[in-house]
């Protein structure tokens, strides 16, 4: 696992955030099982609550572009300390990844923290909750 190329990507994506209203910038990758990258940026709106954070950007950039799962993921943003996915985004995540897919938490300075989904969202709703 190239733990530097996907923060790397990560971070040439949140060159592309648009977030003029919150003025933070975050991006992310996803290595998914088809071993591409996907990368993905906040793109925020005018309507507040229509923004999308980079982390389901990423998602849903790897769906599109044909992958089926998460293998690892990469987070960065500015801080004092490495950046953690939202509620929101821990919900999508687990959609596509095991409990024990990584995720490299990063900011500018140099700062990680390395943790799994499942630590991210533990007891998480699946679809396996849903009645049949
Ligand atoms: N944001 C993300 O993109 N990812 C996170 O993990 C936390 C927050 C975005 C949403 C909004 O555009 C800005 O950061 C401020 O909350």
């Amino acid at each position: 696992m190239d733990w530097n190329e996907l923060i790397a990507a990560a971070c040439m994506s949140r060159i592309h955030a648009y977030a003029p209203y919150s003025g933070f910038a975050v991006g992310a990758a996803v290595l998914a099982d088809n071993g591409q990258l996907y990368a993905g940026c906040n793109v925020e709106n005018a309507s507040y609550g229509l923004g999308n954070c980079a982390e389901r950007t990423a998602v849903f950039n790897m769906v599109a572009g044909g992958g089926k799962r998460i293998a690892a993921m990469a987070v960065i943003a500015s801080g004092d300390r490495a950046v953690a996915p939202c509620g929101a985004c821990r919900q999508v995540l687990t959609e596509f990844a095991d409990a024990d897919t990584p995720v490299m938490l990063a900011n500018l300075t140099g700062q990680t923290k390395l943790v799994t989904i499942g630590e991210l969202l533990p007891y998480a709703f699946e679809k396996g909750d849903l009645p049949s």
